[in-house]
């Protein structure tokens, strides 16, 4: 079921979303060599503190996994795309992480991802991040009134073929509001006008997450949480919460910038 959020609605998942917005520039100015993967968890909690925000990650446990999720924050190395654990691995030069976070405030939750490199980027890295992160802005383009799953799902598989990038249907999009996980599940790959219809009012994460050696496989660690590339390639993953509007769709976890 899909409920449509009212302006009001909107405007508050919009306050959730910059306090997630928030999290992950605090994670990705702190994100330097020699620094744990366990002191960056500890800084996207800070944020949410001094927000008045609760993780919704934070104890989360999904039935593929065998333990609940022990951060507020999913920080992938590397070959890990999704849902690493904040361990005591500490970042060296060139290490590509992926942060996921989330927050919920007054009732409403936003969602999104970020991959950078610690350092210098590679250039095989750096057009992974840069295709991985256009695909999300197509995928985003594509989520008007009246589109459908599909055209988001096309939009983003596309990028990801056109590039050479290998890209899987798990684990994709979803609705997301009053709680993380939310119908509909927006698959990274599919066809054009296929699924179910857009309306403005239902918001959204949308998240491409790329493999860059090009093969569709994925493996899980034993613990059932970090999903690494099948071919030990490195990965890249990006996401915003968004809402569906009557015009323009609108990012809800885009960091705003203060007033000066
Ligand atoms: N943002 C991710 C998702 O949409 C991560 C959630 S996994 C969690 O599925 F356990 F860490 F919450
Ligand atoms: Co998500």
């Amino acid at each position: 079921m899909v409920e449509l959020k009212t302006p009001g609605e909107i405007e508050a998942m919009a306050a959730a979303g910059e306090v997630v917005a928030q999290a992950l520039a605090a994670v990705r100015a702190e994100a330097v060599v020699g620094v744990s993967l366990h002191d960056l968890d500890l800084a996207a909690r800070e944020v949410l503190r001094v927000a008045g925000a609760s993780s919704p990650f934070l104890g989360y446990q999904p039935s593929f996994a065998s333990f609940p999720y022990p951060g507020v924050v999913c920080l992938s190395v590397n070959d890990a795309v999704l849902h690493g654990i904040p361990t005591t691995y500490r970042l060296r030069e060139g290490d590509l992480l992926s942060a996921d976070c989330g927050a919920t405030l007054d009732g409403w939750t936003g969602d999104a991802a970020v991959s950078f490199c610690v350092g210098g980027a590679s250039a095989a890295d750096a057009r992974l991040l840069e295709r991985t992160e256009a695909a999300l802005r197509a995928g985003i383009a594509a989520a008007r009134d009246g589109a459908s799953v599909g055209d988001i799902s096309a939009a983003i598989g596309a990028v990801a073929r056109t590039a050479g990038y290998g890209l899987h249907t798990d684990f994709g999009g979803h609705g997301v509001g009053r709680s993380m996980h939310e119908d509909p599940h927006i698959p990274n790959d599919g066809r054009p006008g296929r699924g179910m219809r857009l309306r403005a009012g239902m918001t959204i994460a949308i998240e491409p997450w790329f493999m860059a050696g090009g093969r569709d496989t994925y493996r899980i660690d034993e613990d059932g949480w970090t999903l690494r590339s099948g071919d030990g390639s490195r990965g890249a993953h990006f996401e915003h919460t968004v809402a569906v509007t009557e015009d323009e769709p609108r990012v809800l976890t885009r960091l705003r910038q203060v007033a000066v």
